[in-house]
């Protein structure tokens, strides 16, 4: 009789085999109340599952006997090469994964060629990152009420020589994120089953806690009042700070003050991709914020193909939200996409086990890339378009 298939109760992360089985270790690492922050989605979290199920929904039509002995998943973006066509995404609160997490996340992008983009509610500072990891570095910017720290982090980001400006335009308003709330009695204070839970992670609460002290939002710290300064105290005060009344003046004004990249996160209209063209916005990141902000919303899979064929070649379009799989990164660049960002697919590398988990985690993605190319017959990603796609 066969074996049957049991869940995967593996615990070394260098034996994971899928950004899956990445995430089971990290369900053992971390305790709840921060795994919730990870996994989490708006509400009902449909746009959260929505973002599997659209990926998961489009069909290959592979070229067979084709000759990929010479393949490569190198790309072009900003004039620069990319060893693969992976960024990692800007995601707040690292620190309480791990201890110097943003750092740690910017070296594993660093190892495998590719962009890292900073949050700007990171837990190390942009200087921080810049002086400890090197590498192509992104800096991710929340337009909040106080303009003043808008322009505090676009001086510091142009003098520590970051190669891109991320404005996030999904978030004027906070999401509405249920499971993270349910973990607090009050503001900043954890229910008794999450402060337990705490406890009964001792090796985790070594590493993020106790030597250093609850991480703080490095970046902005000097903006936030003393109780919102530490992860836990700022998480509380977070939604009051985001500006409702951001607008395309905004982008017009990013564009004026800021010389290098500016790329627009949270498009998701062709509209709206058109006019962050016309902006001179030198690219676009399709993104519904991995389905943390508006739930009941499309999946930027759906739209990615007409944005793309709108504005696809006068701006790099880089898509993300969902993205588990390296086919499903080729899926999104078989439509359009010329690059793709990872968000929990390197977080759960990285709590499962740091840099090199993270490393990890990219390394699956890139050999799944690499394999799936050669059963596609293709020899590049330049070779990916809608021909290679079922029609539904
Ligand atoms: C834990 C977490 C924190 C995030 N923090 C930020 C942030 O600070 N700024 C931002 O623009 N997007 C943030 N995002 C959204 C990501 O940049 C990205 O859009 C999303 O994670 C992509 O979906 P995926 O996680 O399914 O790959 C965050 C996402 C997660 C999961």
């Amino acid at each position: 009789m066969p074996l049957k298939r049991k869940n995967y109760s593996g615990k070394n992360f260098n034996n994971a085999h899928s950004i899956e089985e990445l995430h089971k270790i990290a369900c053992r690492r971390i305790p709840n109340f921060a795994l919730e922050y990870v996994v989490g989605g708006a509400e009902d979290e449909a746009t959260l599952a929505w973002n599997r199920e659209a990926l998961k929904a489009i069909r290959f039509i592979p070229n067979t006997l084709v000759d990929t002995s010479s393949r490569h998943q190198r790309i072009k973006l900003f004039e620069q090469d990319s060893r693969s066509p992976l960024i990692i995404a800007p995601t707040g609160l690292n620190g309480m994964l791990h201890h110097n997490a943003d750092v740690a996340l910017a070296k594993a992008a660093a190892k495998n060629g590719i962009p890292f983009c900073l949050s700007m509610v990171s837990n190390s500072s942009l200087e921080g990152v810049a002086e400890d990891a090197g590498g192509r570095l992104w800096m991710q910017l929340y337009v909040m009420i106080n303009r003043d720290i808008t322009r505090n982090i676009l001086a510091r980001a142009e003098e520590a020589g970051y190669e891109a400006l991320v404005f996030t335009s999904d978030a004027n308003v906070f999401g509405n994120r249920e499971w993270d709330q349910r973990n607090y009695r009050a503001p900043a204070k954890l229910t008794i089953r999450n402060l337990i839970d705490v406890a009964l992670h001792p090796r985790w609460a070594f590493d993020v806690l106790v030597p250093h002290g609850v991480p703080r939002f490095e970046n902005i710290v000097k903006f936030m009042p003393s109780e919102a300064q530490s992860a836990s105290g700022g998480v509380a005060i977070f939604p009051k700070l985001f500006a409702p009344n951001i607008s395309w003046q905004d982008v017009e004004w990013l564009r004026e003050k800021w010389p290098r990249k500016l790329v627009i996160k949270g498009i998701l209209s062709v509209v709206d991709a058109m006019r962050a063209t016309e902006l001179g916005c030198d690219g676009i990141i399709v993104s519904n914020h991995g389905g943390r902000q508006l739930d009941g919303c499309v999946s930027p899979i759906e739209v990615l193909p007409e944005i793309a064929d709108a504005v696809g070649k006068q701006t790099a379009i880089i898509v993300d939200s969902g993205f588990r799989r390296g086919t499903e990164v080729l899926k999104a660049m078989a439509l359009g996409a010329h690059a793709v960002m990872i968000g929990r697919a390197t977080l759960f590398g990285l709590a499962a086990g740091g840099e090199a988990g993270a490393n990890h985690a990219l390394s699956i993605l890139t050999t799944e890339i690499d394999r799936s190319l050669g059963q596609l017959g293709c020899n590049s990603v330049a070779e990916l378009g809608p021909h290679l796609l079922a029609k539904n």
